[in-house]
């Protein structure tokens, strides 16, 4: 056996609580060697990696990886999340007890790293300085090398973050096992995979995948679930799928700041990255400050909330990625950026990458080109003819400071103040391109009945409409009523509270199934309009779902659409949204010990569309 003591010494690695957990889980997974990583071994992993077979070139510095084909969603089924706590049991987070749960992913853990590098990557989900820090550190043990060069660009990554906590024993204990990926049964009735976070240990293992959020530790299972659970249990703060964004209007000199919720796959990156239309000149600006998650408090000073994105990085969908839909992502995922391309169509003779929309045809000439499987399209069988070249769910992975539109403040350690908070989603009909909600608890019962179409992000049905409670439904960690009141309780603390919307970029023309939106950077025009609406420049029309617009309010400058579609954008339909009442109650009332101001947010809504 290795000197395990002799690696972390020369790593630098003092937190005796950390090396503690390492030893454990170096003698438990029967690991090799252990080698502790900081982001500066970012270029020696790549040139392994890349020695190893593991990833590719895909030219100019960046890199082509492709993960097993049974390994290329995160699974809501197979994710759980423990406590020791039977009143944790909520609707959607599958919750057990972790006296069941530990034993068993120690057993599948139990000498599966045979053969392997145990690699120990130190990481903080926070801006440093930030006052929620303290819950933003980890460490993440991980058997997979192309695991670790995606934490390097998705969070902060150094021992620096662990050696010198106030209370050293309080980080984050990430397990991350791949486990032999032909041999897991995925999908069957014996499949071996397990991704648990025992929320109340602060203890994330996860066995069976070496894909996205079921493999780095620190984005969803840490950044998501054990953050929304701490946030709770601490009466702090909120953890939520959600983007982050500033608005500049240079004429006025003001700046907004919008987060907000949409399911996977759904447009919060693109969001983020928004480049003003053409049509409205330079007049506006978007500031990235994140695309996943957002962590949201309030702050003692001034008493407003504000928002911090714990993340170091995009993990953000390849499908549609172009100049028109998304200039800002292409110039992020552009030479000299070191993205990690995965599951993406290649071409290993000339280093390049396709995906599904990158341009409008796939490239004419297909010799020497792969698509997700590895398959080479020239070899396809009749029917496999029309398969995409990439997974719908392909990815890449990018650095923030590879971001052209990087607010300047994106790491500013206390946050940034929050005007508005908007849940969206795929839905083909009903949503209006926005409606605003001025009200507190119709706002967050708003977010708990946001209803939207699956995305082929998670595993399951997509295009089949569910609810997903603000975008949260995979990365609930405890029960929906505690949910909703801790939402009532940190945001109705606020001196000045966020206005709340509802968006939706997806409607779809009854007929021919086309987007009646053209969506993307257009995006702004409703955003726009909201921020017009919370400084009382304009009124928009009051319908039971909210303040919808009127045409002359949205600014649609350079936008040529029918006057049929504006009106379906912009429609509330009563009869379709009575039934939709119908459906909300059902949906609420599975969880229990909702806050009373939701169920009386629902019969206000509802009894306004009666009286219509
Ligand atoms: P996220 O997973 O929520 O971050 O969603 P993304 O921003 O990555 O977008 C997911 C998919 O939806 C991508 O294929 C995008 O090209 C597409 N998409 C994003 N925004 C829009 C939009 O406004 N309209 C349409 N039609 N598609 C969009
Ligand atoms: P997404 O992020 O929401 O941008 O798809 C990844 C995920 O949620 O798994
Ligand atoms: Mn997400
Ligand atoms: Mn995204």
């Amino acid at each position: 056996m290795a000197d395990i003591d002799a690696v972390l010494d020369a790593a630098g690695l003092r937190n005796q609580h950390v090396r503690d957990y390492v030893q454990h889980w170096f003698a438990h997974t029967g690991a090799e060697r252990v080698e502790v990583v900081h982001a500066s071994d970012d270029a020696r992993l790549l040139r392994e990696a890349l020695d190893a077979g593991e990833i590719q070139p895909a030219g100019d510095g960046r890199y082509y990886s492709r993960s097993h084909p049974k390994d290329t969603a995160r699974s809501e089924e197979r994710t759980v999340v423990a406590t020791s706590n039977p009143g944790d049991l909520g609707v959607y987070n599958n919750w057990r007890p972790a006296s069941e749960m530990r034993p068993l992913l120690e057993e599948r853990m139990r000498g599966a790293s045979a053969g392997k590098t145990m690699y120990v990557v130190p990481y903080l989900m926070a801006p440093p300085g930030s006052p929620l820090a303290p819950y933003a550190v980890g460490v993440e043990l991980t058997d997979t090398r192309t695991v670790v060069l995606h934490m390097i660009r998705m969070a902060r990554v150094g021992v620096e973050f662990v050696n010198d906590l106030a209370d050293p024993s309080f980080f984050v204990r990430g397990v991350h096992v791949t486990g032999d990926l032909d041999r897991l049964g995925q999908g069957t009735p014996d499949d071996q995979r397990c991704f648990v976070t025992i929320a109340d240990e602060r203890t994330i293992l996860h066995f069976g995948s070496s894909y996205g959020g079921n493999a780095l530790l620190g984005k969803i299972a840490h950044g998501l679930r054990q953050a929304s659970y701490d946030g709770w249990a601490s009466g702090e703060f909120l953890a939520e799928q959600f983007m982050l964004l500033g608005i500049t209007d240079k004429q006025t000199g003001r700046k907004y700041h919008v987060c907000g919720g949409m399911p996977s796959a759904s447009g919060k990156t693109n969001l983020a990255m928004t480049l003003a239309p053409d049509a409205l000149g330079d007049r506006y600006r978007v500031d990235f400050y994140g695309d996943d998650i957002a962590w949201l408090r309030v702050d003692p000073e001034d008493g407003r909330i504000y928002a911090i994105n714990p993340e170091f990085g995009v993990f953000g969908v390849a499908k549609d990625t172009n100049e028109v839909t998304n200039p800002t992502a292409v110039d992020a995922i552009a030479p000299g950026t070191g993205t990690i391309f995965t599951n993406v169509a290649y071409n290993a003779d000339t280093a390049e990458v396709w995906w599904e929309g990158k341009t409008p045809e796939p490239p004419a000439d297909v010799t020497g080109w792969r698509d997700w499987k590895g398959r080479l399209v020239s070899e396809r069988a009749p029917e496999e003819k029309n398969d995409p070249w990439a997974h719908p769910n392909s990815r890449f992975t990018t650095t923030l400071a590879n971001v052209p539109n990087i607010a300047p403040d994106f790491d500013t350690a206390k946050g940034v103040p929050v005007d508005a908070i908007i849940f969206g989603g795929r839905t083909r009909d009903r949503e209006p391109l926005v409606r605003a909600i001025p009200d507190l608890a119709e706002g967050v019962y708003d977010g708990l009945t946001l209803g939207a179409e699956a995305t082929f992000a998670a595993e399951g049905t997509e295009g089949v409409l569910r609810y997903d409670p603000m975008s949260m439904r995979p990365f609930m960690s405890y029960p929906e009523g505690a949910y909703a009141a801790h939402w009532l309780k940190v945001v109705g603390a606020a001196t000045e509270q966020p206005i709340f919307a509802h968006v939706n970029w997806f409607q779809r023309d009854p007929d021919d199934g086309h987007f009646l939106w053209p969506g993307y950077r257009d995006n702004l025009r409703p955003l726009l309009w909201l921020m017009r609406l919370r400084d009382g420049e304009v009124t928009g029309r009051r319908t039971p779902a909210g303040i919808v617009p009127t045409v002359e309010e949205l600014d649609l400058s350079g936008m040529e659409l029918p006057p049929g579609d504006l009106d379906r954008l912009l429609g509330v339909d009563t009869a379709r949204w009575r039934q939709e009442m119908g459906y909300r109650e059902e949906h609420l009332a599975q969880f229990a010990d909702l806050p009373e101001e939701i169920w009386a947010a629902h019969r206000r809504v509802a009894a306004d569309f009666d009286a219509e």
